[in-house]
């Protein structure tokens, strides 16, 4: 008996690396699946078929899948992947937005399309997959489905050469903490996932950095991320919500979420002269904090 049986999954852009590592985990511990793939190069230009190998894959072993080949960057994609799990399977209790592209330069080189490209994927693609869905949770009242959406180190803590990426990334750790609230009646739970792992958006990056890529390393893999997303879907998960995990090089993970560390108050307007006062000792309070969360968020060896 799977932890996932009974359950029917999308998981977009699952034809390679995380997603389609994602697909086979649901599929392994009972959930059918709907394999969204648009099948494009890295920079989201062209198309094609991937999204059939994952399929077919888990249909010959025994599992259940169809394949879908939509943009998650339409209104009209969107709703064609959500119809697609639908007519396959009847129903909906998972979605995993993770298809993903990259366009990166600096913002000094930065044309608009590669700008708009990666809004159009990433974080209009949360909207996209997503509205259908939860529109679905609350005219059918169905309740304790999964929202799992991807951000990056690349938007949580910044990325030289990524402001749009980043941009989009930040934004999807932001739509999920609101989006949590709105479900949070129909038991439904958003979470966030911080993934590394070589795939092809970024071994050349891995290797760029002297760090040597081999496939053989789980702990560079995309399968790591799998058991965390398919943890978070399953029942032991059903109080976790607007959380950011951290799942990368073997490690798992909790990030904190914004939040004020130290403040003050004043029955007057701020002087700046009172902000030469305050301003170096919110700074100094920010510094203890962020050596303290980096003590404590150094991975123990299990
Ligand atoms: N690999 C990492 O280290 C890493 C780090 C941080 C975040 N991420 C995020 O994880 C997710 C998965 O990335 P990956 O590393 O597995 O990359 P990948 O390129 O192996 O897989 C992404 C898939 O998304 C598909 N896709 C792209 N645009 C699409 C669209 N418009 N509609 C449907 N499918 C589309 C691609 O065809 C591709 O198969 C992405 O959102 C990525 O930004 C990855």
């Amino acid at each position: 008996m799977g932890v996932l049986n009974g359950k029917i999954a999308v998981v977009t852009g699952a034809g390679r690396g995380i997603g389609r590592e994602i697909c086979l985990s649901f599929a392994k511990e009972g959930a059918k699946v709907v394999v969204n793939d648009l099948g494009g190069d890295r920079d989201g230009t062209g198309g094609g078929k991937v999204a059939d190998e994952v399929a077919n894959e888990i249909n010959d072993l025994g599992g259940e899948a169809s394949a879908n080949y939509d943009t998650v960057g339409t209104v009209e994609g969107g709703q064609g992947i959500f119809q697609t799990c639908m007519d396959s399977f009847g129903a909906m209790d998972i979605l995993v937005n993770n298809a993903g592209i990259l366009r990166d330069k600096t913002l000094y080189n930065m044309e608009e399309s590669e700008w708009d490209g990666i809004m159009e994927v990433h974080l209009k693609g949360h909207y996209n997959c997503t509205r259908p869905f939860v529109r679905y949770i609350r005219d059918e009242n169905r309740l304790n489905c999964r929202i799992l959406n991807m951000s990056s180190v690349s938007g949580l803590f910044g990325n030289f050469g990524q402001t749009n990426y980043g941009a989009a990334k930040a934004g999807i750790a932001g739509f999920t903490r609101s989006l949590a609230l709105e479900v949070a009646k129909y038991k439904c739970t958003v979470n966030t996932i911080s993934p590394g792992a070589a795939t092809r958006l970024t071994i050349d990056l891995i290797e760029a950095a002297g760090r040597k890529y081999d496939e053989n390393d789980w702990t560079q893999g995309p399968e790591q991320i799998a058991p965390v997303v398919t943890w978070l879907c399953s029942e032991a998960a059903n109080d976790v919500t607007s959380q950011i995990i951290h799942s990368q090089a073997g490690i798992i993970g909790i990030m904190q979420q914004p939040a004020v560390i130290k403040s003050f108050t004043t029955d007057n307007l701020w002087t700046v002269e009172q902000l030469d006062k305050l301003m170096p000792e919110l700074l100094e309070a920010k510094k203890h904090h962020d050596d303290e969360v980096s003590e404590k968020g150094a991975p123990k060896k299990v």
